[in-house]
């Protein structure tokens, strides 16, 4: 089994500091020794946690209301190359946020390396409080960690190749393969997307209704079941309560447990062949910091195969 990991040191997809040291913290906390000794992958890991300060221009103003555009553009740039050339040798790769802007350069990657291995279109699982597909017109903060889907599905584009122009037709996802999964704070310019577009969301109010068991079964059933799945995560779809230290927490969320098991599920398809865990910043709610980076490392075995039998 083969793991490729990318440490993603990258905060500028929003305001607050911090959630660049969530890899290292993850790391440190023992996360991939776990993968390699108890789940048996072969990691392959530079042992770099990439900041990409090179890349990073000192000159960034807004741009249609985006907050650094350069900046997220060309780390996400960058890293769509890094995770396309593991994906593209057929390991499962792991990206480790870093804010969710970061999920423009590891889907792009997978999207771009499923094309040219398999033919085929990937579908990803989106698990967050937040839909994360305002495009820069609808966006009331600018953060760009809140357009991610819209740049990825040409929702939002941008010719301009500094500001994501360098996005091909090769990297993008349908808008029928993106299913969410923990819903619960979506801004009203998103519910029309969503809406508009026919976008399958399963909301925390699903959830309630049917039970997790149900609603992973629905997600799955609307991707089909041969369709490389790439399971994008969000920590602050959990509740704050087993996730506090992250940067726009949302009452109401999912247990740990669930979170688990929505994972667990994924990876019984045999189908996923990528997985980003992101916004957990141990800065935020010092005293939540271990517990947040423990239920991260969790969410992550259990997308792995760590099973509980
Ligand atoms: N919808 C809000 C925005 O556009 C919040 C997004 C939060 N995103 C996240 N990845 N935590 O700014
Ligand atoms: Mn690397
Ligand atoms: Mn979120
Ligand atoms: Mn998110």
């Amino acid at each position: 089994n083969q793991l490729g990991v990318v440490a993603v040191g990258f905060n500028g997809g929003q305001c607050k500091k911090g959630v660049e040291a969530a890899p290292m913290a993850l790391i440190e906390s023992g996360l991939l020794t776990q993968l390699s000794e108890d789940l048996d992958y072969d990691v392959h890991h530079d042992n770099i946690v990439h900041y990409y300060e090179q890349d990073i221009p000192a000159e960034d103003p807004d741009h249609r209301g985006m907050k650094k555009p350069r900046a997220v553009s060309a780390v996400t740039e960058k890293l769509s190359s890094q995770v396309y050339n593991h994906a593209k040798e057929g390991k499962f790769v792991l990206t480790l946020g870093g804010d969710h802007s970061i999920a423009i350069g590891s889907v792009s990657g997978t999207a771009k390396a499923i094309r040219e291995r398999l033919g085929r279109e990937m579908a990803v699982i989106w698990v967050d409080a937040h839909a994360d597909i305002n495009t820069p017109e609808t966006s009331d903060s600018g953060n760009i960690h809140g357009m991610p889907m819209a740049f990825l599905t040409r929702l939002a584009r941008e010719e301009k190749r500094d500001i994501f122009g360098w996005l091909q037709d090769e990297h993008m996802v349908s808008m029928r393969k993106l299913v969410y999964i923990g819903l619960r704070d979506v801004d009203r310019g998103e519910k029309k997307i969503l809406r508009d577009n026919g976008i399958k969301a399963f909301s925390m109010h699903d959830i309630d209704r049917h039970g997790i068991g149900r609603v992973v079964d629905m997600a799955l059933a609307h991707i089909g079941n041969d369709t490389p799945i790439h399971l994008s995560f969000d920590v602050d779809a959990l509740d704050p309560q087993w996730a506090p230290s992250t940067g726009t927490p949302v009452r109401g969320g999912l247990t740990l447990r669930e979170g688990d098991f929505i994972c667990e599920a994924v990876h019984e398809t045999g189908n996923c062949i990528a997985m980003d865990l992101v916004e957990v910043n141990p800065s935020l709610e010092e005293k939540g910091a271990s517990e947040t980076i423990r239920a991260g490392c969790s969410l992550v075995r259990s997308a792995l195969g760590d099973t509980l039998l």
